[in-house]
């Protein structure tokens, strides 16, 4: 437990740090929102590397930059690359000096074959640093290898790059941890239900978090609960999830207590189902991205929780890193909280911390966080439920 706090604290000063190398505002801390009320699990970082602020390497020069910075993004179908990560990114590079004329930006698509061509164009393009958040994790490593072969540093963002020593760093968040707060919040909901019936609906099968969310919710729910049926689903997709879902249904006689969906797109999709097929109430149903349908969905009961994540954060310091690399520098060493292996190499990581939400912190997480505006959350369809859960 000693160790826990000590880390927690370890990451909270290498936060604070990143904030004032940022040049961000120090009001809002998003790694470490106020106090969660759900009892499932504090935010903790399990990550026990504790990172050591010793080098002297300036890291926020802002003159100098010149070239091209590329950023890669998954899919669309996910709200958050189009509605934020590719808008906080651009401008914390603008709010950096960087012009973002220069920012070469592709979404694949899940297409991972496109990706690769993306990658290329950009670099046959001039991209000098690639940020690479990869449809395919271990595919991408071809790309990896591409870019350093022509002197070109590669940030593997939100998921890894597996099996190759190209990648220069790895910026996430506990990927495991998302999944063991999934399934210690289904597990409170389940609320010591004997032999309960939970469907496992998970994500890309390509996607290396898709494997540490799973492997987290596993290492909770295995033993506690039947998991009657489970799925990977490809491209994340949030109809395959409902088909899925769907299936399930059929096999189980429509007698399903709990489902754990690995984000909120694949739950939407499983809620989907469940209503089509009647099943009323509808069983508890986890999420994460702290996407506002999920959170509109969470407090008009029809999820029970999501995850939220940081995303800002994350955008913001793969600009900072992206624009350090850029100019040739070394990032400071105490940007860096641990290390990652990728079946090849240790892959020196940011990761951030994910918290835990349901109805009772949405106020206290991602209303206190500035993620989400009461009045985004609360139109007219969700004044009641908003005013019953006290978000104000
Ligand atoms: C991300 C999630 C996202 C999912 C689908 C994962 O790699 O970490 O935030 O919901 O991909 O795009």
């Amino acid at each position: 437990m000693i160790k826990r706090i000590t880390s927690f604290v370890a990451l909270l000063t290498v936060l604070a740090m990143l904030l004032t190398a940022c040049g961000g505002t120090a009001s809002t801390p998003t790694t470490a929102p106020p106090a969660a009320t759900d009892t499932t699990a504090p935010p903790v970082a399990t990550d026990t590397t504790a990172p050591a602020a010793t080098s002297t390497t300036a890291s926020t020069s802002s003159s100098g930059a010149s070239g091209k910075i590329a950023l890669l993004l998954p899919e669309t179908k996910t709200a958050r690359y189009e509605s934020q990560d590719l808008p906080d990114f651009k401008a914390k590079l603008t709010a950096l000096g960087f012009d973002v004329s220069n920012l070469i930006y592709s979404n694949a698509n899940q297409d991972a074959n496109a990706q690769k061509s993306q990658a290329e164009a950009a670099l046959t393009n001039g991209a000098k640093v690639l940020v690479l958040d990869p449809v395919d994790s271990d595919a991408a490593s071809a790309i990896a290898d591409e870019a350093k072969a022509k002197g070109v540093p590669v940030i593997a963002y939100d998921r890894l790059i597996n099996g190759t020593d190209s990648v220069n760093y790895y910026l996430s968040f506990d990927n495991e941890q998302v999944g063991k707060l999934q399934g210690q919040s289904l597990l409170t909901a389940l609320n010591g239900k004997t032999n309960a019936t939970v469907v496992m609906i998970n994500g890309s099968p390509t996607d290396n978090n898709a494997k540490l969310f799973k492997a987290g919710a596993h290492s909770v729910l295995d033993g506690k609960v039947n998991i009657a049926k489970e799925y990977d689903t490809p491209d994340w997709s949030p109809d395959k999830a409902q088909t899925e879902m769907q299936q399930a249904l059929t096999a189980l006689g429509n007698k399903v207590d709990g489902v754990l969906a690995a984000n909120d797109g694949t739950g939407g999709g499983a809620i989907a189902a469940m209503k089509a097929a009647g099943v009323s109430p509808l069983p508890p149903v986890t999420g994460q991205d702290a996407e506002l349908a999920g959170i509109q969905r969470i407090l008009a009961g029809e999820q029970y929780m999501t995850i939220y994540k940081a995303i800002k954060k994350e955008a913001e310091t793969a600009a900072q890193l992206a624009y350090t690399l850029l100019n040739g520098q070394t990032p400071d060493a105490s940007m860096v909280n641990g290390k990652v292996n990728n079946g090849k190499v240790d892959v020196p990581s940011i990761l951030l911390v994910p918290v835990a939400v349901t109805k009772a912190n949405v106020e206290d997480t991602v209303v206190a966080d500035g993620f989400w505006k009461v009045s985004d959350i609360c139109t007219a369809d969700f004044a009641a439920a908003c005013t019953a859960a006290g978000v104000k």
